[in-house]
């Protein structure tokens, strides 16, 4: 039975909807597994209200929150300090608070990064296929990069936004910005390419490319992971590609969230075990 006392330290996450999220069954597990007294909560905050669920965190002395879709970018100027990761995405995942003074991480692209290395994948002076220029590229190109990538070509449906992120990136390492018409050009020359778009959590969605011309050599991840293997992931494991899905990069950005609450190492395949159990 889980025992909760006067002493249970709180945790949780910030979204709307969080209905959907996976974290409470996850860093549930982990405090679990390591004894922590410790309980981890959903909190279904408005973006209107997002200010004073801040405040409340204060107030509350909660120890620490994860942040989710459409509160991530919102939540910056609610915080006393941001990390480097966050800064630069100008988006927060994961509030710890230190007696009070909330200090804002952003785990998604390091998280990503981790689930490469997990899988054996080594990244350093790779080029990279990055397709899309969202939230979640911005994350992924940046932690490529600090990790180092030797290149990231990122490629948008809206190609000026490909540009405009390659620009803020010119400082990291070596970017490029193309359309999704000009993929099939590049194929032959990456190590690693990586969907960062929601296209293909769908059945009808079309593809990004033609899937047929994947070199086998590559190394194909979707940061999708439902459906489990998507129709970039099936056409790539079909060409003899390695392929990687999502569900690694939720794992670590959360494992990365875990250490930096706690300073334990978080129990990283119990927590990969309670997701593929609900998938
Ligand atoms: P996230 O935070 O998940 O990255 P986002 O910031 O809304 O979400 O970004 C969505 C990404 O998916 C963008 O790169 C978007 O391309 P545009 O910048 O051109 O909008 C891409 N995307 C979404 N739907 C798409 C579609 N039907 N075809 C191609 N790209 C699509």
């Amino acid at each position: 039975m889980l025992k909760i006392t006067g002493k249970t330290d709180v945790y949780g996450i910030f979204g709307f909807p969080v209905k959907h999220s996976l974290s409470p069954l996850m860093q549930t597990a982990a405090f679990h597994t390591l004894g922590i007294d410790a309980v981890y909560v959903p909190f279904e905050v408005s973006p209107e209200d997002l200010k004073d669920a801040v405040a409340g965190l204060r107030a509350m002395n909660i120890k620490g929150i994860n942040v989710t879709v459409p509160l991530k970018e919102k939540i910056v100027p609610f915080l006393d300090r941001v990390d480097e990761a966050a800064a630069f995405l100008g988006a927060v995942n994961t509030v710890k608070s230190e007696n009070g003074i909330l200090i804002g991480y952003n785990t998604d692209g390091d998280g990503f990064v981790d689930s490469l290395e997990e899988e054996g994948v080594d990244i350093n002076g790779k080029t990279v296929l990055l397709i899309g220029a969202g939230g979640s590229g911005k994350a992924v190109a940046f932690a490529l990069l600090k990790r180092g990538a030797g290149k990231v070509v990122i490629a948008n449906r809206t190609v000026e936004k490909a540009k405009s992120l390659a620009e803020k990136l010119e400082s990291y390492g070596k970017v490029e910005a193309v359309s999704l018409g000009d993929i099939e050009n590049f194929l032959e020359e990456v190590d690693l390419i990586v969907n960062t778009t929601s296209l293909g959590m769908k059945e009808s969605d079309p593809p990004l490319f033609d899937y047929a011309l994947i070199p086998s050599s590559a190394v194909v991840v979707d940061i999708i992971y439902k459906p489990f293997k998507t129709k970039l992931l099936l056409a790539a494991e079909e060409k003899g590609a390695k392929i990687i899905n999502g569900l690694g990069m939720l794992v670590h950005q959360g494992a990365r969230a875990f250490r930096i609450w706690t300073g334990y190492e978080p129990p990283v395949d119990v927590m990969k075990k309670v997701l593929m159990e609900q998938l």
